[in-house]
């Protein structure tokens, strides 16, 4: 059986961090909130060791997160981190309380002390800490294995049973020594091997679905992005041709990509692909329509409804897959049973569809893992390293109503844009056109112009939360614009963004 970690959530800001972590060293790692699982079913599952992580409550109130406290007898390794450090506190008989006067927040200076935990960790180092209950009597068995100025308890252990607790976060990226530490409680700890790498989870995942999906029909709904891409090619190579993906071509993606998204999965990997060309039926919805919230909204109904006519004229289906990773799990309410994309996405699927379950094999997984994932499927790099598009796509791009002639005209100058910015090869995480309805007078030839503004837009950013603009070198945009303007039909003057988000949002509309 695959080495894995469970990660038992309490509720804490940084726990998909720690899932991430503990892959990073070669160790599959499971995320449970702490109320969906047993004691039993935890030692049922055969976990190496697992972490409790932090949360927002304080263990001595009545109604906080909690767990059966013969877990610590489990004979698993534990590590609690933060709260989870408190509750492994509380749980085993010692006291924890609340104290202004000792709470700490940010960089402190902590001082460790021998333990297996600390192994090539020197005895003062830097760790953000975030607290203000703290643990003032530790259990029986227990021993204090880091303090630091304020905090007597700063870490401890009871050996005998392998447990641990951390009142710091080594999880957080600016918290050094943190990756060690995590490292020693795998390694030194529970004792792992560390094989866990994406190609096994590949063939277990495979293998999985082999067995759970047998015989039964599966529908996706395949948008050309990374993350339908991967959770449908994974699927397909479980089940093949039981396997049906609904491409729907909205006539609203940037230049070429639906006749490259057909190519490359009906084409090149052989699936079972139906591409509705409905390019029409969206252009009329959407006919006149200015206001960038009706747009969005008439995309995503017209795109159910398509998506739900394709659906019935196959039968019978049992299963739908969804590519749902699992920051969109987290954005949409944690640990809910099964989350539809559907806020953001027009990839949102009707509820009341007939199908006897969901499955959702990237559930599990962050964006960088899945492009692991992608490439590992032997899915082409351009594709697996999309920019993030926008579910409504163009049409959230083209400001006022839009038009068939509007939407070449942005494809055109879009497909320049990132050409130049490709071959300079800059680094933006997100770059494209937008065509603004704003015209203005030129000059071509002897002529006078009147055409349209086309407004170019780079950003740099971690999450697209927060955004900054690009500083794209002048002779990039230089290209950019003389090339749009000489190439692309109608427009005769091109303009840089240069807000941040906020104010400004990453798109237009
Ligand atoms: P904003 O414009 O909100 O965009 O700053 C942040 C990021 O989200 C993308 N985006 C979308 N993605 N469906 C999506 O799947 C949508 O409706 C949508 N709207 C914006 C946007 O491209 C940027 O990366």
């Amino acid at each position: 059986m695959e080495e894995k970690i469970l990660v038992l959530d309490f509720g804490g800001q940084y726990n998909m961090l720690i899932a991430r972590r503990v892959r990073e060293q070669n160790v599959f790692a499971e995320i449970k909130p702490f109320n969906k699982i047993t004691l039993e079913e935890i030692k049922n599952e055969g976990y190496k060791g697992i972490i409790f992580t932090g949360g927002p409550a304080s263990v001595y109130l009545p109604d906080s997160p909690s767990f059966d406290k013969e877990i610590l007898n489990a004979g698993i390794p534990i590590l609690g981190i933060c709260y989870g450090d408190q509750l492994m506190a509380h749980l085993a008989g010692g006291t924890v309380e609340r104290a202004e006067s000792l709470s700490e927040y940010g960089k402190t200076e902590v001082f460790s002390g021998d333990s297996k935990l600390f192994k090539n960790v020197p005895e003062s180092f830097i760790f953000w800490m975030s607290h203000t209950d703290y643990i003032k009597n530790l259990p029986p068995a227990f021993r204090t294995i880091a303090n630091t100025k304020l905090c007597e308890n700063a870490a401890m252990c009871d050996e005998s049973r392998n447990l641990y607790g951390v009142q710091f976060h080594p999880e957080v990226i600016h918290t050094e020594y943190g990756t060690q530490i995590i490292h020693n409680f795998l390694y030194e700890v529970c004792g792992v091997s560390g094989t866990w790498k994406m190609d096994n989870y590949l063939e277990t995942s495979i293998e999985k679905y082999k067995n759970e999906l047998d015989g039964k029909k599966v529908l996706c709904a395949l948008s050309g992005g990374v993350d339908s891409s991967v959770a449908a090619l994974l699927l397909h190579r479980a089940i093949g041709h039981d396997l049906t993906c609904v491409f729907v071509d909205h006539g609203l993606l940037r230049k070429d990509e639906a006749d490259f998204v057909e190519s490359t999965f009906k084409g090149k990997f052989g699936m079972n692909l139906i591409r509705v060309n409905a390019q029409e039926r969206f252009l009329s919805k959407l006919s006149g329509v200015s206001e960038p919230e009706q747009k969005r909204k008439i995309i995503g109904e017209e795109f159910i409804r398509v998506f739900e006519a394709e659906a019935k004229k196959l039968g019978k289906i049992h299963v739908l897959a969804q590519g749902t990773i699992y920051p969109d799990v987290i954005e949409s309410g944690k640990g809910d049973a099964s989350v539809i994309k559907s806020h953001h996405n027009v990839g949102g699927l009707p509820e009341n569809m007939d199908f006897d379950e969901i499955v959702e094999p990237l559930r599990d997984l962050f964006k960088d893992e899945v492009r692991a994932l992608g490439l590992e499927l032997g899915i082409p790099k351009e594709l697996v390293f999309r920019q993030p598009f926008p579910g409504p796509g163009l049409a959230v791009r083209i400001i006022g109503d839009i038009t068939e002639d509007k939407i070449k005209t942005l494809q055109d100058a879009d497909a320049v844009f990132r050409d130049e910015m490709d071959k300079a090869e800059i680094n933006a995480n997100q770059y494209f056109a937008v065509l603004t309805d704003t015209r203005s007078v030129g000059v071509v030839g002897d002529k006078r112009s009147y055409g349209y503004t086309i407004a170019l837009r780079a950003v740099t950013t971690d999450d697209f939360m927060t955004a900054d603009w690009t500083r794209v070198p002048y002779e990039v945009l230089e290209r950019a614009s003389g090339r749009i303007t000489g190439e692309v039909k109608n427009i005769n003057r091109v303009v840089y963004d240069i807000t941040s988000k906020p104010p400004a949002t990453v798109e237009w509309e």
